[in-house]
């Protein structure tokens, strides 16, 4: 049976998001405890279960509609957007809104002995990422050909080993960078968390719900501001 009378939400399980996301939720009264091992976790007071899965597969959830709502970062929605519109593939959510929390920019980084003027620069020499189509986007508009290391994890590591000439990643705080001897050259997106709901139907009362924790939402950042 994988419809639900339970709303659906994804979160990520572990990672920049998961602290925020689920204290958002708690903070909007939904009641729940995380068992670290577990995919889900019941609210105890409200018809709501909570998935948790690799932020990267939560924007396809919702699009698929295997779940109502996600929390994620726009950076994660926007490449998976464009990996749909790239292999024909239904890419329909709705941004219930921008959250307070997540706040991180995908940038180019080069290894600090690497002379940057400009985007120029990386003409034809190899870029590790996990974001292919936001950097061919970037790069297609600059008119920058360049070669692809498609990597999901551990991209700052990519120069060193001689596996790429330069990244493109998410910066934060930007010490994975400096650790590994990187230094930022271009911003290409700036990305927060959101939330977003999925375009399939709903029920009255499921819709109900989503409008009533939305609204919650909107309190809770309100008092945080
Ligand atoms: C990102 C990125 C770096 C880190 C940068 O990973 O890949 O590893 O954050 O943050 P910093 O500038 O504060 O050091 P993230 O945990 O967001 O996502 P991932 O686990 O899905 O790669
Ligand atoms: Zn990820
Ligand atoms: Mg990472």
């Amino acid at each position: 049976m994988t419809q639900s009378n339970r709303l659906r939400i994804a979160i990520q399980k572990s990672g920049r998001l998961s602290k925020e996301s689920q204290q958002l939720l708690k903070s909007c009264g939904v009641k729940f405890n995380v068992n670290e091992q577990r995919l889900i976790a019941h609210a105890d007071n409200m018809p709501i279960d909570l998935l948790r899965v690799r932020d990267d597969d939560i924007p396809g959830l919702v699009m698929d509609g295997v779940v109502d709502l996600g929390i994620i970062g726009e950076n994660v929605l926007e490449e998976e957007q464009l990996e749909r519109q790239l292999v024909n593939k239904p890419a329909d959510c709705t941004k219930l809104r921008e959250l307070d929390f997540g706040s991180c920019r995908l940038s180019l980084a080069v290894p600090n002995e690497f002379s940057y003027n400009d985007a120029q620069s990386l003409e034809g020499l190899r870029i590790a990422t996990s974001y292919p189509n936001i950097l061919r986007r970037f790069m297609q508009e600059k008119g920058i050909n360049y070669r692809d290391c498609m990597l999901k994890g551990s991209v700052e590591v990519a120069p060193r080993a001689g596996l790429a000439d330069g990244i493109c990643d998410l910066v934060s705080t930007g010490a994975t960078l400096e650790a590994n001897g990187l230094y930022e050259t271009e911003v290409i997106y700036r990305s927060m968390a959101c939330i977003i709901q999925s375009n399939q139907p709903q029920t009255p009362s499921k819709q109900a719900l989503i409008d009533k924790i939305l609204s919650r939402i909107n309190g809770v950042i309100r008092a945080r501001e």
